[in-house]
């Protein structure tokens, strides 16, 4: 049987022939064309996996307690479409199921069950924890409940088929600990490699524990509660800590980025922090994750004779003055630091893309600083319980979650020259066509040169230089400062949007037979996509930010504001249609509206 399509997110990377050099030496953005769902938004959509297959699982659950019969596997009749086949039931896969989802949500605290009432919240809620024994521990409990899954005989061919989607989806989902690709499984030991391009890790997005686990569920009515929450933070520090510690153990023990990857994770940490970034561990206090916190209505509840009593005990600091400290304190602080270490010290230690990209050659042999190889300082290139590190192994336990199959990377990378061998001879074809010429090499010489020329590109001159350095990446880092501070790019920018937008309209009409837009099938998304600048500088392409169930904003198409130059042109139809119609735009409309159902 064919192993089903993983929903909730999507990478895909071309990467473009090596021995065709666009822009600067080294990591050219434009060599690397990433389009990517948004990573923020992942984790919720793979949690939704889980629960869609749950939802048949609690509906049947509903039907045992209102009929107060004890269960009987056998003797409830399959009546209603949704029932549970025979051998579902036979085989115990609702129940494991149910403790799959429950299980999900005991070793991730930071991320809220919703069927979770604040008071259980408020005894749960913990930060995300990246120290080693417990990432081993939740890599261990979902290898254990694969091994489980994997030991049960299921007749498969007895199941219904949504039942035997949920039974492929939930091995994917365990084979990558709790359906996630990086800093996940212990084993991997990419977990001391510190932030990637696209920051697709916990430590990127701890925002949302602290504004819905700490806004919305510990809003305070005494002292007590106050205090809960200064506990509750302190466990986000040692979090952040933590991964500080975990990118240092990565240094002695081989596993690091190279120079380019650093930097690129760098810049997307910045992204995911932008307040602090800009404005040291104060900036904390302008993160859209606080502001509930900050909110008067947060404090509605303290009585004033409480304020007064705890501004007396706390140097004449009120309530909600404390709060601002302690966010400071165990949040921004914290997190600046990391900023820091991240930019300023681990750098150093990167190696150059020449000696290792990539995973292949991790572990490294020795220690490097500043692009140099200390070959009196040894890696020790062992898991802290000291199984072999092995790059290969760990590319391979993180391709598997971006494919359908069992493919191994080797098989990919022969299935990838096999489409090279059909797709050249087309393009030098293509490029024979273009250009008129009958000699290939002479027609691939002017059809590079045709892509690579400035007509290829909205700008119609190289940006200037103090639009592009680091200055620029601080000053135009939103939309206010790119007007201001970066007008050529932002001028180029208005005519790459205006592309976007004829070619998404254009597109749409395209469509219209494939999927239905009306009725009970009707699977298309409503919500109308805005265009906006991606400020980071390490972006390489396009992507797609989702909108939600009920529409309430608009969906987004990001495009890069830093690369070297905008476009290229030809690439829009492509790329266009796979962020927005009928790509990623169509698909997490239709995955938002499964988990809108599955709760609802
Ligand atoms: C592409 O154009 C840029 C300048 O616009 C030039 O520096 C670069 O060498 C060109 N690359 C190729 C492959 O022609
Ligand atoms: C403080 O308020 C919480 C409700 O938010 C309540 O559960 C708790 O018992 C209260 N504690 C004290 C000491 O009054
Ligand atoms: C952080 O920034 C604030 C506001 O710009 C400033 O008052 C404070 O002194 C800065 N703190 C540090 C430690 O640099
Ligand atoms: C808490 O404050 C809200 C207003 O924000 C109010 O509606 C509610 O009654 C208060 N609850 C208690 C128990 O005081
Ligand atoms: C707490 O103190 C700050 C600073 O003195 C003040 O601006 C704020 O209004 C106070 N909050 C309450 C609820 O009294
Ligand atoms: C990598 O590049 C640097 C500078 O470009 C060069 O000095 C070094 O020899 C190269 N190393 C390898 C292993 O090719
Ligand atoms: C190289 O490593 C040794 C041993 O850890 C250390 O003492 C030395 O300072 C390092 N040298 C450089 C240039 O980092
Ligand atoms: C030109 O390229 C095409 C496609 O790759 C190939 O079939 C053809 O033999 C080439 N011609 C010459 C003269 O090499
Ligand atoms: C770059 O220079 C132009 C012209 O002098 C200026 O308007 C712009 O603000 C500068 N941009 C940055 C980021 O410094």
């Amino acid at each position: 049987m064919e192993p089903l399509e993983t929903t909730g997110s999507e990478l895909d990377t071309m990467v473009d022939d090596s021995k065709v050099k666009f822009g600067r030496k080294g990591m050219s953005r434009e060599r690397i064309v990433t389009i990517v769902v948004l990573g923020v938004a992942v984790i919720i959509f793979i949690v939704g996996i889980v629960l869609i297959a749950v939802a048949a699982a609690a509906d049947k659950k509903d039907e045992e307690s209102s009929s107060g019969t004890p269960v009987k596997p056998t003797s409830i009749p399959v009546s209603s479409k949704c029932s549970l086949s025979e051998e579902a039931r036979r085989s115990g896969l609702p129940e494991f199921l149910s403790r799959v989802k429950a299980t999900y949500y005991k070793l991730h605290p930071y991320d809220l069950d919703p069927d979770a009432t604040t008071k259980r919240i408020k005894v749960e809620y913990v930060a995300y924890d990246p120290t080693p024994s417990v990432i081993k521990h939740r890599t261990d409990t979902a290898l254990t409940l694969l091994k489980e899954i994997n030991d049960k005989t299921i007749n498969t061919d007895a199941l219904k088929p949504r039942e035997r989607k949920a039974l492929a989806q939930v091995k994917h989902y365990l084979q990558h600990m709790f359906g996630q690709p990086y800093d996940v499984n212990y084993y991997a030991g990419d977990w001391m490699m510190g932030p990637n391009l696209f920051c697709w890790q916990p430590i990127c997005s701890l925002g949302y524990g602290v504004s819905s686990g700490l806004g919305i569920n510990h809003k305070p009515y005494n002292a007590s509660d106050v205090k809960l929450i200064e506990t509750k933070l302190k466990t986000h520090k040692a979090g952040i800590l933590q991964y500080i510690d975990n990118m240092k153990m990565g240094v002695r023990k081989g596993m690091v980025r190279s120079v380019e990857d650093c930097q690129a994770g760098t810049d997307a940490l910045k992204e995911s922090y932008k307040r602090i970034s800009l404005y040291n561990e104060t900036g904390v206090l302008q993160e859209w994750f606080v502001a509930t916190m900050l909110d008067p209505d947060y404090y509605s509840n303290i009585t004033e004779e409480i304020d007064n009593e705890w501004k007396n005990k706390h140097g004449g600091k009120n309530v909600s003055e404390t709060i601002k400290e302690y966010l400071v304190t165990y949040l921004g602080k914290p997190i600046h630091q990391l900023l820091s270490y991240v930019e300023n010290e681990h750098m150093r230690h990167c190696v150059p893309s020449n000696v290792s990209s990539g995973l292949a050659n991790l572990p490294l042999k020795y220690v490097w600083f500043d692009g140099k190889e200390n070959t009196s300082w040894p890696t020790d290139p062992k898991l802290p319980t000291g199984e072999p590190l092995n790059g290969p192994k760990a590319y391979s336990k993180i391709m598997s979650y971006f494919t359908t199959n069992a493919m191994t990377p080797m098989e990919v990378h022969e299935l990838g020259k096999k489409q090279l061998d059909i797709y050249y001879p087309m393009v030098v074809e293509i490029a024979r066509e273009v250009t008129g010429e009958t000699d290939n090499d002479t027609a691939i010489t002017k059809f590079r040169n045709k892509l690579n020329s400035s007509e290829s590109y909205f700008n119609s001159e190289p940006f200037p230089e103090n639009e592009s350095n680091k200055e620029a990446h601080r000053k135009c880092s939103d939309i206010d400062g790119a007007k201001k501070h970066c007008p050529k790019r932002w001028a180029a920018l208005q005519l790459w949007f205006d592309e976007a937008r004829k070619v998404m309209s254009l597109l749409e009409p395209k469509t219209i037979p494939f999927f239905y837009f009306t009725g009970d099938k009707a699977t298309t998304p409503t919500c109308p996509i805005d265009l906006l600048p991606d400020m980071n500088p390490s972006s390489g392409a396009q992507s797609y930010g989702s909108s939600n169930a009920d529409c309430t904003r608009s969906a987004k198409y990001n495009i890069p504001f830093f690369l070297n130059n905008f476009g290229p042109r030809y690439q829009e139809w492509s790329v266009n249609a796979h962020e927005a119609r009928p790509g990623h735009h169509t698909e997490v409309h239709i995955i938002s509206k499964m988990h809108f159902i599955s709760f609802h």
